[in-house]
């Protein structure tokens, strides 16, 4: 019963703009059904680190190639990866010139320091063998000259269910855009990215909401304590409500169930269970 779900990001151009939508829609069913296959073969860990690569790779999407460009002028991108099994998470944060974070967070796996950050998480990404690359795309210098603030608030992220049970989430982003350099996203914190052996949870939108709320944390806990997911859901997106919190979730719970939810129009998903598939509309 293996599952997959991933989002690319959370931002109103989708509901407005047919053309954006409809190639984010293609793009993220082209990625969901390649990462479906790859599930069957390997484990869920091996599999949010592939589609989150996918993801990277894709310009559509706010994390990689495509990254939103900081207030002064450079991009760094923030990157994590959880193994619900053995509850080790591990995670790049603001990161520069390489291709894929989510990558280097592979790599952190293996140490027994998980979470690196600035300089001295490009440094390791160096010394690992990860070549200086610009993720920068001619349409995010030409929103960052035109000083287009928040217009592509988003992250990727990936949540698997693999045959054997076990659960694993991986989350990767480019940040807000024009934010104050050393800002931190909440993408490799609890709050944006956490799993354990009952549930998974990937978030998107504002990393200052998202960290207020504590959100993954909240409903992974929630599920574990005897909620369904649709009520860890529910409970943890009303109490974003008091300060009109921005954010998008996708999970997968230990049986399958599969649920995503986003406090704003219009988190940007897709999910796919081997026979039914759900794309954002
Ligand atoms: N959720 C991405 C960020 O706020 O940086």
């Amino acid at each position: 019963m293996s599952k997959i779900i991933i989002h690319g990001g959370f931002f109103s151009e989708s509901s407005t703009n047919i053309k954006t939508k409809i190639a984010k829609q293609n793009a993220l069913l082209r990625i969901i059904k390649d990462s479906y296959e790859y599930l069957r073969t390997h484990n869920a860990l091996q599999t949010v680190i592939y589609a989150v690569t996918l993801l990277e790779d894709d310009e559509l999407f706010n994390a990689g190639i495509g990254s939103q460009i900081q207030s002064d002028g450079k991009i760094r991108m923030s990157a994590a990866l959880m193994d619900g099994s053995s509850l080790k998470m591990s995670g790049v944060i603001n990161i520069e010139e390489v291709k894929n974070p989510i990558q280097v967070a592979e790599v952190l796996m293996n140490e027994e320091d998980r979470i690196v950050g600035g300089s001295g998480a490009t440094k390791y990404a160096r010394k690992h063998g990860f070549k200086q690359f610009s993720t920068e795309i001619p349409q995010r210098k030409a929103e960052f000259e035109a000083k287009l603030k928040a217009t592509r608030i988003g992250t990727v992220g990936c949540v698997a269910l693999d045959a054997e049970g076990k659960i694993a989430v991986a989350t990767s982003t480019g940040g807000k855009g024009f934010e104050i350099p050393g800002r931190i996203s909440d993408s490799a914190t609890v709050a944006g990215n956490y799993a354990n052996e009952f549930c998974g949870v990937s978030l998107t939108g504002v990393g200052e909401d998202i960290v207020s709320g504590a959100v993954a944390t909240k409903i992974v806990t929630r599920v574990t304590d005897g909620f369904s997911l649709q009520e860890a859901f529910e409970k943890t997106f009303s109490e974003l409500k008091p300060f009109d919190g921005f954010a998008g979730a996708i999970a997968i719970d230990k049986d399958g169930t599969i649920f995503h939810q986003d406090s704003h129009p219009t988190m940007v998903f897709a999910s796919f269970d081997g026979e039914k598939e759900e794309v954002f509309s």
